[in-house]
């Protein structure tokens, strides 16, 4: 009898546990399966964006490997994002805005892409080329380096020419030691040298043709232009190491190629050239000074070997030297 209200009262309770247990199992399951169909919505939402994310990346990847061509960091690559006289604005940039045209619509893509034009309007930004046809000083900095102060000549041979020795009042010492010639010297408004180092930085960074102007005291006009002008490391003496093709009136520098350069406490020959000649030069070892732009400045149309010449031995009555980035 006890046994059997027991079991009774046993049965009914665990009934009704059991059937509050399923109904509440069913609310649980029922939010579960909410949460787990919110769930998949958010996943799927999610893999979206990864799927998003890695296209991007891609994209990205593509770019970047396109973009190594935005590197100027050698002469040749510099040349190459140059085209010749024609600037970035006419040439360059048309095409490059059309080659990448979808590529500006990332916001990576963009940032990207004005790295990469910063970097093909670099080669020119280290020189005079967009000053064009302004003649006067201008501030050019160098990767990683200080300003210098460089005088730009946009009249004399055309635009964008940077002017690295000129001597047209002859006011200026030109015999002077090596540290000089190496830093730069003279006065910006005058006559002036841009310094060694940092033609060895502007040449070695791009190609630069070179342009020489001479004047004669009868008002006689030579030049000569060559195409591929660089020089050493100070390591190396400044050594012309190159003068490319020449054009003009007379070649005379050709000879000098793979001369050190000489001022009168840094010899690089055992013949004193610099002390001989009276200036700072890539003296020929043997054989005639057929120029002698830093030579002795003279008033006057005398014919001496240390004074300043080229072509001829008559002293000139003005030397201007100038460099501008060219196409490789
Ligand atoms: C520079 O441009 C001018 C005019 O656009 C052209 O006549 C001249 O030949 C060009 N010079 C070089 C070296 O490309
Ligand atoms: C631009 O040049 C800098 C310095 O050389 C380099 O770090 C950078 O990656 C270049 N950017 C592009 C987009 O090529
Ligand atoms: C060159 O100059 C050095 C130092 O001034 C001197 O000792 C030497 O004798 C000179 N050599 C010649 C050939 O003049």
């Amino acid at each position: 009898m006890h046994l059997i209200i027991i079991l009774v009262v046993f049965g009914t309770l665990y009934g009704t546990i059991k059937a509050e247990n399923v109904k509440e199992l069913q609310a649980k399951l029922d939010t579960l399966d909410k949460e787990n169909a919110e769930l998949k919505a958010e996943q799927e939402k999610l893999q979206h964006q990864v799927d998003e994310y890695d296209k991007k990346q891609k994209e990205i990847a593509d770019l970047e490997k396109e973009l190594d061509v935005c590197q100027p960091s050698s002469r040749a690559d510099a040349a190459s994002a140059q085209n010749g006289n024609a600037t970035m604005n006419s040439v360059v940039l048309p095409k490059f805005f059309n080659k990448n045209r979808k590529k500006f619509r990332t916001a990576e893509g963009r940032r990207h892409l004005v790295n990469c034009l910063i970097n093909l309007s670099t080669p020119s930004r280290y020189s005079c080329v967009p000053y064009m046809h302004f003649t006067g000083a201008q501030a050019i900095t160098m990767p990683g380096e200080d300003p210098i102060y460089v005088r730009c000549d946009g009249q004399t041979a055309g635009s964008g020419w940077l002017i690295i020795q000129r001597r047209v009042y002859g006011t200026e010492d030109f015999y002077r030691p090596w540290e000089e010639y190496r830093r730069g010297f003279g006065k910006m408004l005058e006559d002036s040298f841009l310094g060694l180092e940092n033609i060895y930085k502007l040449t070695n960074y791009q190609r630069f043709e070179l342009f020489v102007k001479t004047v004669s005291f009868a008002g006689k006009v030579n030049w000569a232009r060559y195409s591929d002008f660089l020089i050493g490391s100070e390591d190396e003496s400044y050594v012309l190491k190159s003068v490319g093709e020449f054009s003009g009136t007379e070649d005379v520098l050709s000879r000098n190629v793979n001369s050190k350069f000489s001022t009168y406490d840094r010899e690089s020959s055992p013949r004193n050239l610099s002390q001989k000649y009276h200036g700072g030069y890539w003296y020929i070892e043997n054989g005639l000074q057929s120029s002698n732009p830093n030579g002795k400045y003279l008033k006057h149309p005398y014919h001496y070997s240390y004074g300043m010449h080229w072509a001829t031995t008559e002293s000139e009555k003005s030397v201007k030297m100038m460099i501008r980035p060219v196409l490789g």
